[in-house]
């Protein structure tokens, strides 16, 4: 059983072209077989008509006719005479049949002239069948050589036909996994269309679900926020109050958790708010990367001074690019937060924003262990925290990053920095740089 529609579709058809191919030689053969056979014994008529006036002389082959043909004329005298086979044939009617001479089979036009004598014009019968079977096989050969050229033409316009097919299913390859904008009804086959249709019912089904999905994780996020926060104004509140000092401990560790717990509500939020339809790229203000980057960098320099690390400015080149202002920073700061936190105590951190070409680049490198090559393919996986996490964190930083830079457009890469002297990890965003005719370039975030 064939499971390619092509392969139906050209086997099938292939099969009643040589079919109807075969069928059609075998009549046009029979055919033209016939038709040479009475050409050939029209020329016997016409040489006989000729030979009434008496100008060819008997007993040899024809003049002026084709040497292969084999055409005798053969003159039999008003009585029997001559050989047997002459005599044969002087005892045969007027008019064309087969006789024997010389032991072969042969055509012959027996006729009488208006004086009594008679004459015979002769073939044999192996030479004109030879001739037949060679002018039907060149009739044939037309056909013939037609059904390879049927055969191409129907692979030819089976492929083009079911083209719009395969640059549907291209088409759907090539998205990316949350595109899920209806497929295109315009300039495809109508037998497509309830294909398409299902199809797009199917993505506006699963863009609802999703829809439901982010909104449901969103409002967790938000209602759980509010008791949190209360929770930790009361663990706040206590510190105030004279308690015993292993209460103050455990305290200590409450308001640790609930930290952690607003964090990851905070992150949960930031995904989902990450996830939400966006507007056309076009349509998002124009901002500067190197200033929003310069905020987020001062933002962190106090906690970075705390941890004696070296946290600075290598480039800083003006580019803008379009984008909400919340995803620059929230991607600016995820990544230098994970900077920070895994560069130990008098380590360095080295931003990087430029132009390369028609790309706005943001680079970090830091001086901590780098993540592990078996971990980088799953780094931006929601919740991964690699092999051996360093501190604490929920484990959704880098996939908030990832969705920014896709939403934007844009590429990020991470690579082990390897060397003698230092290791670490360098972050590569490259973002569309954006054309501002203005050259006014909003730097208010
Ligand atoms: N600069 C870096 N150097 C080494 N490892 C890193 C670096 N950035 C991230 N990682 C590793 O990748 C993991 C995932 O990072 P991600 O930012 O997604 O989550 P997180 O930092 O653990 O939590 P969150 O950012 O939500 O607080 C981290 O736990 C850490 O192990
Ligand atoms: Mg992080």
């Amino acid at each position: 059983m064939i499971r390619s529609l092509r392969g139906r579709l050209f086997i099938g058809l292939t099969a009643i072209i040589i079919l109807t191919g075969a069928i059609g030689v075998m009549f046009v053969y029979q055919w033209a077989f016939g038709e040479a056979m009475e050409l050939q014994d029209s020329v016997l008529i016409q040489l006989a008509s000729v030979a009434q006036s008496g100008s060819f002389s008997g007993g040899q082959p024809l003049q002026g006719v084709e040497q292969d043909t084999d055409v005798w004329l053969i003159e039999l005298g008003k009585t029997p005479r001559g050989p047997a086979d002459d005599r044969q044939l002087f005892g045969l009617k007027d008019g064309l049949q087969i006789a024997t001479r010389k032991g072969q089979p042969i055509r012959v036009l027996l006729q009488t002239r208006s004086d009594g004598s008679r004459f015979a014009v002769a073939q044999p019968t192996a030479v004109r069948d030879e001739t037949a079977r060679d002018m039907a096989f060149r009739t044939l050969l037309p056909i013939a050589a037609l059904i390879p050229c049927l055969m191409l033409v129907t692979a030819l316009v089976i492929a083009h036909s079911l083209r719009p097919m395969v640059r549907l299913a291209g088409d759907l390859d090539a998205r990316r996994a949350d595109d899920l904008t209806p497929l295109p009804l315009l300039g495809t086959p109508s037998e497509l269309h309830p294909f398409i249709n299902s199809i797009n019912g199917l993505l506006a089904r699963i863009r609802s679900l999703m829809d439901q999905q982010r909104r449901f994780v969103a409002d967790a996020a938000h209602e759980l926020r509010t008791p949190i926060t209360a929770l930790s104004l009361q663990a706040e509140n206590l510190d105030s109050v004279d308690i015993p000092e292993a209460a103050r401990d455990r305290l200590a560790a409450l308001r640790q958790g609930m930290q952690r717990t607003k964090h990851l509500l905070e992150q949960l939020l930031a995904l989902a708010r990450q996830e939400a339809p966006l507007a056309e790229a076009g349509e998002m203000p124009l901002l500067a990367l190197d200033g929003a980057t310069k905020e987020v960098v001062a933002d962190l320099l106090p906690h970075a001074f705390d941890r004696g690390i070296d946290l600075g400015f290598q480039l800083v080149e003006p580019v803008a690019v379009r984008a909400e202002p919340v995803m620059l920073t929230t991607m600016v700061r995820n990544l230098l937060d994970n900077a920070l936190r895994v560069t130990p105590r008098s380590g360095n951190i080295d931003v990087g924003v430029y132009r390369e070409g028609e790309m706005a680049v943001l680079q970090i490198e830091d001086t901590g262990p780098g993540i592990a090559s078996s971990d980088l393919e799953r780094i931006f996986e929601p919740f991964f925290r690699g092999s051996c996490p360093q501190g604490e964190g929920s484990g959704l930083g880098l996939s908030i990053v990832n969705r920014v830079v896709e939403r934007l457009g844009g590429t990020i890469g991470l690579e082990n920095i390897g060397g003698t002297d230092r290791s670490g990890l360098r972050v590569t965003v490259r973002l569309p740089l954006a054309v501002d005719p203005s050259k006014e370039v909003s730097r208010g975030m």
